[in-house]
């Protein structure tokens, strides 16, 4: 069998808290495999971020780890763009020098000043950010700031790409531009997108696979749903699809029934978990 591009073993990911430590993953294994595209689902709280933020390298697991094409992951690099659930700007450089403090640390060597201004300028087309280049991230709104992001990311051409809900704070028809871009882009660069989302069109539309994650504390994988549909996909004909209805069906069961009914049963069974968890709340709601 083919060697895996990238591999979650045995993580186990305890934080620190006032009330001990909280362990918010324990036991994800994930396999994935070269030019993948993998959502993760899940409730919020669940742990998304935090196998995100481990695969970019930004988070060390407490046990197990990463290993991306045979080396083990333990800090950030720039052939794993990651797109941040709240976009990560330097306020201090425009809309443009942001892309380009990004385009500079990967292609400095490789593409002339000229290609890298086409090449920075092409990104901010795509997002349809162009004639906001000059501006700073104080003076855009929030989607806006999501797109330089998104742009950002794409620009650095990353083997594998981290999207934490990227297109959340979108309207709709700029979210369906994008997720088409994207769709497109992968298809072209063939780079591993792991994207967060919680959404079950968007999923279910821009996945190969879709990784169900049960209600933390200690969560983990609890579904693998592999989306058999052919590319290039288009939303409004999918729509009606048989097999494009059973797989976002299949999505929904888990998170609102099978999910539901493990968390009721397990805070009946357990004040102890119930606990632990508002002690990591706590902590995230200080930390936001
Ligand atoms: N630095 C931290 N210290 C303590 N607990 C943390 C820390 N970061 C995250 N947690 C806890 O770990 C759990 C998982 O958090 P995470 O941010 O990964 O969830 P998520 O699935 O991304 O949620 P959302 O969908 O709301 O973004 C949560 O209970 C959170 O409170
Ligand atoms: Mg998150």
């Amino acid at each position: 069998m083919a060697k895996s591009h990238l591999e979650l073993t045995g993580v186990e990911m305890a934080f620190d808290t006032a009330k001990g430590p909280f362990i918010a993953l324990e036991n994800v294994d994930l396999k994935i495999q070269k030019g993948e595209f993998v959502s993760l689902i899940g409730h919020s709280g669940c742990g998304k971020s935090t196998v995100l933020n481990i695969v970019a390298g930004l988070l060390q697991a407490s046990k197990g780890g990463c290993v991306l094409d045979g080396h083990e992951v333990n800090s950030p690099g720039p052939e794993r763009a990651v797109v941040f659930q709240n976009h990560a700007l330097m306020p201090w450089l425009t809309v443009y020098e942001n892309v380009e403090l990004a385009v500079r640390q990967v292609f400095r060597k490789s593409m002339s000043r000229q290609e890298r201004k086409d090449w920075i300028t092409h990104n901010l087309e795509l997002v349809n950010m162009a004639h906001a280049a000059n501006k700073r991230p104080g003076e855009i709104s929030g989607g806006m700031a999501q797109r330089v992001g998104i742009a950002r990311a794409l620009a650095m051409k990353p083997s594998v790409l981290l999207m934490d809900e990227p297109f959340g704070a979108l309207d709709a028809l700029t979210r369906a531009h994008l997720q088409d871009s994207l769709m497109d882009i992968q298809q072209e660069l063939n780079n591993t997108v792991i994207m967060i989302t919680h959404d079950v069109d968007e999923a279910v539309l821009l996945s190969d696979r879709i990784i169900m994650m049960t209600n933390g504390p200690a969560a983990t994988v609890g579904e693998d749903l592999y989306i058999d549909l052919p590319r290039p996909r288009n939303r409004v004909a999918l729509a009606d699809d048989a097999r494009y209805v059973r797989y976002r069906q299949e999505v929904l069961s888990f998170l609102y029934e099978k999910q539901r009914k493990l968390e009721s049963l397990s805070t009946r069974r357990s004040g102890k978990a119930s606990a632990q968890e508002s002690g990591g709340q706590a902590v995230k709601q200080v930390s936001a």
